[in-house]
């Protein structure tokens, strides 16, 4: 049998790598009048990193990760029952944000006193989660991460520069929805987490095993819990914006303002937790009506103040957020909204007879010198067949080397559009094709 991509990966073939590439060209262009720049980190790490930066009880680590293991340390482990040390093991990246803070850790991107570093990425990232529409273990994002300010101008910076990135590819407003909460930091979410575990241990008898276990190590996971009864509960859960310290309260509130100056409309929603435990303070998720069903965020992030010390750094505050390109091309899809064409050919050179194959192949060279996209048929099919070829290749002209017009060092050049046809000397084909596209 032949073999498939494995469950929960897909190909993208040309069309949807042509708008996988747009894609990434527009977020480049617009994260770029913000002043971000690119960065690429490894997509193994070590799993380590994951556990400390993203957190052990959080499903993405204790369920969804994908550990790499080297052929040696598997046979090793099959044969011996010994399994690689924790310390050495590798795990590919479920997102990107651990990463790039440890790239900024490493390579020390903010010394003390300097100016934030505006990163972005794009690249696949992967989860083992049960695929369905708009989730797959293999998928994309464009995430941007700001590491050294703590300031709220930050946090809603880069909210109105998501929103903006969203209606720039075609996501319409009005599709969506900005979700907006805080998080608190590390003085004032000890005790609001207090609380919510006392909340969950009042209502034991209601809650689903999971989030039993939940009230154990992580009380506010239980927000995303889908469990109606569960649900229920967290519904009358004590809110984090009402136990939020001074200081949180007022970064909450200017993110808050400046959102309304910028006419950036979000609903406040206290039970977004988010399912990375690196939070702090900010976070926001946008959810978009347009066919994705459950799956329905197309992006989200937050604030971070404390993820640099966790991976070995100096206190370095953060913030950023990512965005999935298959959920946004599923929401794209349902807004009817048409992915980009492939490019059209310049120029197909089409052969009356084979004796005018050379030609043919020196005149597609030429044009490609000359940065024009060219090409032949290469499988000796008939004239009529090479014309349905440049057809389909979406050709702007075709050359049709004939032997009677050849020995007078001429060819006809055939507009594709118009059908136009010229006769025009050999030699002045790659000019005249110049003159008609400029
Ligand atoms: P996240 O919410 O886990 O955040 O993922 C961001 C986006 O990636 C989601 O909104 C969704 O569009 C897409 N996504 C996530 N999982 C899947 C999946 N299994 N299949 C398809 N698309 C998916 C993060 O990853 C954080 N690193 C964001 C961040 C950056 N926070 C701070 N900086």
């Amino acid at each position: 049998m032949a073999i498939s991509a494995p469950k929960g990966t897909r190909d993208f073939l040309p069309d949807e790598a042509l708008f996988w590439q747009q894609f990434k060209a527009t977020a480049a262009e617009v994260f770029g009048t913000y002043g971000y720049l690119p960065i690429e980190t490894p997509a193994l790490e070590l799993t380590e990193l994951f556990v400390r930066g993203i957190g052990e009880a959080t499903d993405v680590v204790s369920k969804e990760m994908f550990t790499a293991i080297s052929g040696e340390n598997l046979k090793n482990w099959v044969e011996n029952g010994r399994a690689p040390e924790r310390k050495s093991r590798l795990s590919l990246r479920p997102e990107g944000t651990a990463g790039v803070v440890r790239a900024v850790v490493q390579h020390d991107l903010v010394p003390q006193g300097a100016a934030p570093a505006k990163l972005m990425y794009a690249g696949p990232m992967f989860r083992a989660e049960n695929p369905q529409k708009g989730r797959q273990r293999q998928f994309n994002q464009v995430g941007v991460e700001c590491l050294g300010a703590e300031e709220p101008t930050v946090d809603a910076e880069a909210i109105i520069m998501l929103m903006r990135f969203f209606q720039r590819v075609g996501i319409p407003s009005a599709n969506m929805t900005l979700l907006l909460n805080s998080m608190g930091c590390e003085k004032c979410r000890p005790a609001y987490r207090d609380l919510v575990k006392a909340h969950l241990d009042a209502h034991s008898g209601e809650l689903c095993d999971t989030c039993r276990t939940r009230a154990e190590i992580n009380p506010l996971r239980a927000f995303d819990c889908k469990n109606e009864s569960c649900a229920k509960v967290m519904e009358q859960a004590p809110k984090i914006t009402d136990h939020l310290c001074d200081e949180c309260k007022a970064h909450y509130e200017t993110v808050k303002a400046l959102l309304d100056g910028a006419g950036v409309a979000y609903v406040e929603d206290a039970s977004l937790v988010r399912g990375l435990d690196y939070y702090t303070r900010t976070v926001f998720e946008v959810q978009t009506d347009a066919g994705l069903g459950s799956q329905n965020a197309i992006g989200g992030g937050g604030r971070y103040d404390k993820l640099a010390e966790e991976v070995g750094g100096r206190p370095t505050p953060g913030l950023g957020f990512a965005l999935g390109f298959e959920r946004c091309a599923l929401a794209l899809e349902a807004l009817g909204v048409e992915m980009p064409q492939a490019q059209r050919l310049d120029l197909f050179v089409a052969c009356v007879n084979d004796e005018m194959r050379a030609a043919a192949f020196g005149l597609v060279q030429a044009a490609r010198d000359r940065g024009y996209k060219a090409d032949m048929d290469h499988q000796h099919r008939s004239l009529k067949s090479q014309f349905k070829l440049a057809d389909k290749l979406n050709a702007a002209k075709v050359a049709v080397l004939g032997p009677d017009e050849m020995a007078e060092g001429k060819c006809q050049l055939r507009d594709m559009a118009s059908h136009e046809q010229l006769i025009i000397g050999f030699d002045e084909v790659v000019d005249t094709l110049g003159r008609a596209l400029a």
